[in-house]
């Protein structure tokens, strides 16, 4: 056989390796590393006070001697610490994003990850099984209701939701044609980072965001604390039990995944309704490719709609189907930042 030829079943068995395997199946060590230092401020204490050394850092973070030197190592390996003559510091992507005290912060989505969802992926395969949640809502209830009868989870969901969405907002106001729009609202809100990242961006946009009565507090300080107030207020509403608000844009981010296909398709219909003829409907997600096979975050969002007891995440071409169901006279698929892509609907 001529070297050109395919390569042999030995050949083909001497290339293989298992380290692709084995990485994603021990990955949870990893990410249960950053989780950690996220839940104990590591990434804070360091941006405050400096490069520490491994004893200075251990004494803050109030760790046992054997653990400190292996967990900051560990993250140095993982490139999440930057190590330098024996002093430990932030690399320049921690330092913007895991640093609490700065807007880029996007931790939250990491802490509601490590008090949360961690432990209810461990009852994935349960999940698998029964098709039933995993999550406080395992023995029943409504999910938004049970979540924010505790005002400390609530304040959480909120910022994980902005951890989770602050990097997708500025690129919704990038590439999304603002200067033919004058205001927008944004229903599911949560605190708001979407609309402050397109108010902030385009100094004629003004609306605010729509959302359940107990999120107006946190909405409120979030949109304060960019100086956004007079541009940007709060709807209280249900968006199954009331109309939507009506505005020349809306938007409804990580919205649709939350819930089935009939409750998706009323909340298309209900944006519809609510828009001026010309208007536009921007929905994102980590919406998943038309082939389901190469958005794996998109496909794993869903897994975890299954966890949470929510929807289902779903692709550019079922959005679009449901949105011409709905009347909406054209639409397109825009690829926005990561796993996340916007479905525009034009009225
Ligand atoms: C998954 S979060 C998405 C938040 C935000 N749009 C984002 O992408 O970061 C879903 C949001 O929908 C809101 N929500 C849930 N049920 C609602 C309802 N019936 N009426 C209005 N808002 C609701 C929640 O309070 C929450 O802020």
């Amino acid at each position: 056989m001529g070297k050109t030829e395919s390569p042999t079943a030995t050949e083909e068995t001497e290339r293989l390796t298992p380290d692709a395997i084995m990485q994603l199946g021990l990955g949870f060590w990893g990410s249960k590393t950053l989780l950690s230092a996220v839940e104990l401020g590591l990434f804070a204490v360091i941006s405050k006070a400096g490069p520490l050394d491994a004893e200075e850092l251990r004494e803050r973070l109030g760790l046992h001697p054997r653990s400190g030197r292996d967990f900051f190592d560990a993250l140095v390996a993982l490139g999440m610490l930057a190590r330098t003559n024996g002093r430990y510091s932030n690399t320049p992507e921690t330092d913007l994003f895991l640093d609490p005290a700065k807007p880029t912060y996007m931790g939250g989505i990491l802490e509601m990850a490590n008090a949360r969802l961690y432990t209810f992926w461990g009852s994935l395969t349960e999940g698998l099984r029964t098709g039933q949640p995993q999550s406080e809502v395992k023995t029943g209830g409504d999910f938004f209701e049970t979540l924010y009868a505790d005002p400390e989870k609530l304040a959480q969901f909120a910022g994980a939701m902005t951890g989770l969405s602050v990097a997708t907002g500025d690129a919704i106001a990038a590439k999304f044609p603002w200067r033919d729009y004058g205001n927008v609202i944004d229903i599911g809100c949560a605190q708001g980072a979407v609309p402050v990242a397109i108010a902030t961006a385009h100094d004629h946009v003004t609306g605010g965001g729509f959302d359940l009565p107990p999120v107006e507090p946190i909405f409120n300080s979030y949109v304060a604390r960019f100086g956004l107030a007079d541009r940007l207020s709060f709807t209280a509403g249900n968006f199954f039990a009331d109309p939507l608000p009506s505005a020349d844009v809306l938007i409804m981010g990580h919205i649709l995944h939350d819930w089935d296909l009939d409750q998706k398709r009323l909340l298309l219909q209900k944006a519809y309704t609510a828009l001026p003829t010309g208007g536009a409907l921007i929905v994102y997600d980590a919406i998943i490719d038309d082939d389901r096979r190469e958005n794996a975050f998109g496909l794993l969002m869903s897994l975890n709609m299954l966890i949470e007891a929510l929807g289902f995440d779903y692709t550019g071409a079922d959005c679009r189907g449901w949105m011409a169901d709905s009347g909406f006279s054209e639409s397109y698929v825009e690829h926005l930042v990561g796993p996340d892509s916007m479905v525009v609907a034009i009225k």
